[in-house]
């Protein structure tokens, strides 16, 4: 194995990461629109509305919730699939806080199961292990474009149990129109 960079050995990298978030003219426009139009809020406001719509249409989604963040939308499904103090929901062990804080924030507890070593998702037959008479819900995270087996994950939970893909990591990747397009899934 050659040396390390990090240990003095050869970079393979030598380009820096680009700037992040990335926006160009089109968002200073539309944040500009926004700003001197005087509705800033969601009620009376059409821009809320309008995303939504284009991005369930994308999606193939019938309906689209938007919310001010990732984590929020984690909770929401959290409350939406009622969540609560003595249930148990099963979450990926590699992923960002929210996967599991979103739990936590309901009073319920996220079951860390390992992930796969090819695409660092959620690993099904350890999510088979896991359940328990208290599973309430699964949340598989797509990482980095990698899509979760959902249609592995949401023939172990079956009904009641209900699985909830994070998709922080997965919009407009190629797989994400069928996956997302499975009635019993709720997405963020
Ligand atoms: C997998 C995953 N879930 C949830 C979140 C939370 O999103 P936000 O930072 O918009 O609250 C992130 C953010 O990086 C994420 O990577």
């Amino acid at each position: 194995m050659p040396d390390l960079a990090l240990l003095g050995g050869h970079k393979t990298k030598t380009k820096p990461f680009p700037d992040w978030p990335m926006y160009d003219d089109k968002e200073r426009r539309a944040l500009m629109e926004v700003l001197e139009s005087r509705v800033w809020w969601r009620t009376p406001g059409i821009k809320t509305l309008e995303f939504e719509r284009a991005f369930a249409t994308f999606h193939r989604a019938k309906h689209g919730i938007a919310v001010t963040n990732g984590t929020a939308a984690l909770e929401v499904v959290m409350a939406a699939l009622s969540v609560g103090p003595g249930d148990e929901v099963i979450v990926p062990d590699f992923t960002f806080i929210a996967t599991a804080s979103a739990v936590l924030f309901t009073g319920a507890l996220p079951v860390m199961v390992d992930v796969l070593p090819d695409t660092y998702c959620i690993d099904p037959d350890l999510v088979e292990a896991a359940i328990t008479p208290r599973t309430k819900a699964i949340i598989a995270v797509h990482m980095g474009g990698h899509p979760a087996d959902l249609d592995r994950l949401a023939k172990i939970a079956g009904f009641p149990l209900s699985h909830s893909p994070d998709c922080c990591w997965f919009i407009n990747s190629n797989r994400t129109c069928h996956l997302l397009r499975k009635p019993d899934i709720l997405t963020c």
